[in-house]
């Protein structure tokens, strides 16, 4: 091939991988039991197929441990993956110290030795942690979220993950990290920012209690969200990687759950961003959540809750009618106590071993995240594992009980940064796989 249709190739494919939509996914169905092959295979099916959309393919995983396993074999979304050709944008449990993110790096590994390109051409970017710096925050500390890694652990594992790819068939994956738009917004986490390739940003209007934050707000604090982020990457790629409003559940100091507001924070927040930003919408399916996000219902149905065709959205990014204003009172605060789906199926948890399902051990589960009046907070973290809260934990081994919820994620543009080489090679493998 000559470069230039190599780089046109390249070029095409970057644009083509930057309309990437998805949804997340845990470890874990709502009642705290894993997911198994089948069931991602279920839920990817439906993702694809969902009435009113096309290309939500790709799926942001929290872990890649199987839960249940104990021999921290790689997650069976992989081979549901390459059965439903889901692109996947990995994650790795990144609070639960060394030993367990050492797991994690091992079956990524064991991953690639077993699946081989019919994984690695899926692999649209990775994840190190998702919502850490969140919880050792004071927001997530009153929230009980569980635990959480400062940024120099982080930064530790950025770079331990860049050295475990190197030289493998995901030497050109792009690494970014996931965390709330109040963690990228805070300074003190600027050495996260300058290490990854790309900015995974989470933000719930609804959980910001603290400021007006009814439905008619939520395009305006997402907006605001968004440009937080922006302001703190430098110019690096930002990805959407977790945000939504429920469909049922609590009313959050102004914000109203119901399916009418849902599909007014699609039309406003999800519509103008398809194709446009990569995009992780929170989230398919959960079913028995408190507050309960999915667009499907408890059927898992190809059928959506609400309208997603976007049809007549007007698709304006910009503008945002609605003015939010932050009213802070905090009266609304007092309405903590769980503002987070907590204990259903993707609850964080904030089990150490949780994340991983692998369990190390150690019980202690935390309070699963519930933030209460806080300006933020996200439903589920990828831990998963339900809980509630309090925990025992025994020991080692296998089953521990929580899993991760799933992310999802992916960008592309990121993919063209860095090794224009190695990334180049990412894209033909993507692009073979089509
Ligand atoms: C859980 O992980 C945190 C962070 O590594 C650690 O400080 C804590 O001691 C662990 N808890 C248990 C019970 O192992
Ligand atoms: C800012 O980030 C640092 C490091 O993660 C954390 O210790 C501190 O609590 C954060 N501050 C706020 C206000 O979130
Ligand atoms: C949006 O589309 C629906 C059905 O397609 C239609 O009934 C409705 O009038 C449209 N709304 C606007 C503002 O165009
Ligand atoms: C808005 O964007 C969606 C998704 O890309 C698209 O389906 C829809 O047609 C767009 N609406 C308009 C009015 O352009
Ligand atoms: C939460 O909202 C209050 C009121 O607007 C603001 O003062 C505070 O800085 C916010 N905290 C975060 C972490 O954004």
């Amino acid at each position: 091939m000559r470069s230039s249709t190599v780089l046109a190739l390249a070029a095409s494919l970057s644009s083509a991988l930057a309309q990437l939509q998805g949804f997340n996914y845990g470890a874990t169905h709502t009642d705290g039991s894993f997911k198994f092959q089948a069931d991602y295979e279920k839920e990817f099916t439906v993702a694809q197929n969902l009435v009113g959309t096309e290309g939500w393919n790709a799926a942001r995983l929290y872990t890649m441990i199987q839960g249940g396993s104990s021999t921290n074999e790689p997650t069976q979304a992989i081979p549901a993956a390459i059965k439903t050709k889901t692109k996947l944008l990995l994650g790795l449990w990144a609070s639960a110290g060394q030993g367990p993110f050492d797991a994690e790096i091992i079956a990524l590994k064991a991953a690639i030795a077993q699946y081989g390109t019919a994984f690695t051409s899926l692999v649209v970017g990775i994840s190190v942690g998702s919502e850490d710096l969140y919880r050792v925050s004071p927001i997530g500390i009153a929230a009980k979220s569980g635990y959480g890694a400062n940024p120099d652990t982080l930064v530790k594992y950025i770079k331990s993950t860049r050295a475990a790819i190197s030289g493998t068939g995901l030497s050109g994956a792009s690494i970014g990290h996931v965390d709330t738009w109040t963690a990228w917004d805070n300074s003190s986490n600027s050495a996260v920012a300058s290490a990854v390739d790309w900015l995974g940003t989470d933000a719930y209007p609804y959980f910001q209690s603290t400021m007006s934050n009814g439905i008619g707000s939520g395009k305006a604090l997402f907006a605001e969200a968004l440009a937080k982020t922006h302001a703190a990457a430098g110019g690096k790629d930002v990805w959407i990687t977790e945000t939504g409003w429920p469909v049922s559940g609590p009313t959050q100091n102004l914000a109203i759950a119901g399916t009418n507001e849902a599909e007014k924070y699609w039309d406003d927040v999800a519509c103008p961003h398809i194709g446009k930003t990569n995009l992780f919408w929170y989230t398919l399916f959960d079913s028995g959540s408190s507050p309960s996000f999915g667009v499907v219902g408890s059927d898992l149905s190809t059928t959506p809750l609400y309208d997603l065709s976007c049809d007549n959205v007007s698709n304006t990014t910009s503008s945002s009618s609605a003015t939010a204003t932050k009213t802070g009172s905090g009266s609304s605060s007092s309405a903590t106590g769980g503002l987070t789906p907590s204990g259903m199926g993707n609850g964080v948890a904030g089990a150490n071993s949780t994340a991983s399902g692998f369990a190390t051990g150690t019980g202690s589960v935390s309070a699963p995240t519930g933030a209460a009046g806080n300006n933020y907070t996200s439903p589920a973290a990828p831990g998963g594992t339900s809980g509630s809260g309090s925990g025992s934990g025994s020991g080692s081994g296998s089953s521990a009980s929580a899993t991760p919820s799933t992310p999802i994620v992916g960008s592309s543009a990121s993919i063209m940064k860095g090794s224009f080489i190695a990334a180049l090679s990412v894209a033909v493998a993507a692009f073979v796989a089509l």
